[in-house]
């Protein structure tokens, strides 16, 4: 793609999206402009990039239509102050900031017709094995709208959504990673009380996670049919299994992401 693309904050996420764009050649080193503060940031993304960093965001509404913002929330309205009058018609802000709604956009803008894209990445992100979902507003287009899908693609995998959902998606795969991340720590200290080494059993604990994950993937088949697959009658898996489901193990999970869900409507609704 010979246009360009921009980004506003040089940090973690943004990195991690620019690995995965150049990565699938969906935009060229040279076409990727990043606007950061940081010094050191900026001289990291350069030499490791070959991307274009500035100090200031003017060369980036200059020239990029597709704008991410990529500051932490507590960040962006003074960003978005900053730079009210640089926002044009054609410009489309591509937002990956957890828990702000596309209103707080517009209203800060106070531009109604600011075409605005709002993302929910997740952390797998960063090793371009993320989940995003996106929202727009009615000024954004199908086909903006599916330029701003492309971006997500590159760094795994999306969904368009209505911004209805986006606590949905905050609560499930946004913050999903924190519950597989404790899942696999206890996992690991499992092995460790029944006598394993850590090292092991962590290399036990991580390749059971994701093979599983690559099986559920490949063959298509429910979780239930694969888990019925590992019980033999009388075996270790359902003795195991019956421990797991007397303390309520679906109904704990079904609550975790609930409360995730409604936390991050009320965080929402502080905005
Ligand atoms: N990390 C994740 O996995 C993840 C997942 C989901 C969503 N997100 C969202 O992604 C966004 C970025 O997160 P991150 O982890 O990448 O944060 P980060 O590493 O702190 O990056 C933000 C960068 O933006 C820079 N910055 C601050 N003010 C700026 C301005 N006015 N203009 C240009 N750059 C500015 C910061 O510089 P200074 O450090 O000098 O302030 C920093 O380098 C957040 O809104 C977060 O909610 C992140």
């Amino acid at each position: 793609m010979s246009q360009k693309i921009g980004f506003i904050g040089g940090g973690q996420m943004a990195e991690a999206l620019i690995k995965g764009i150049i990565a699938s050649g969906l935009y060229k080193e040279e076409n990727i402009l990043v606007a950061e503060p940081n010094s050191f940031r900026r001289d990291h993304l350069e030499s490791n990039y070959a991307v274009k960093a500035y100090y200031s965001n003017l060369p980036i509404f200059e020239n990029c239509k597709n704008i991410i913002l990529a500051v932490k929330p507590q960040t962006m309205k003074t960003l978005l102050e900053e730079c009210r009058e640089r926002v044009q018609i054609q410009h489309i802000l591509i937002s990956i900031a957890a828990g702000l709604p596309i209103s707080f956009y517009i209203d800060t803008l106070g531009k109604p017709e600011t075409k605005v894209v709002r993302v929910m990445p997740n952390t797998p992100a960063l090793v371009l094995e993320g989940a995003s979902a996106l929202s727009r507003n009615r000024n954004v287009s199908d086909s903006e709208l599916h330029e701003a899908e492309e971006i997500f693609m590159a760094v795994g995998e999306v969904v368009i959504l209505d911004e209805t959902h986006l606590d949905a998606v905050t609560g499930l795969s946004g913050s999903g990673p924190a519950y597989v991340f404790s899942f696999v720590e206890a996992l690991i200290d499992a092995g460790v009380k029944s006598g394993l080494t850590r090292a092991v059993s962590e290399k036990l604990a991580l390749q059971t996670v994701s093979g599983s994950v690559k099986l559920l993937r490949e063959s298509g088949e429910h979780p239930a049919a694969l888990r019925g697959m590992v019980t033999s009658p009388g075996g270790t898996a359902i003795t195991a299994l019956h421990v797991l489901e007397k303390v309520g193990f679906h109904g704990i999970i079904m609550d975790i992401v609930e409360s995730a869900v409604n936390r991050s409507k009320q965080l929402g609704e502080a905005q």
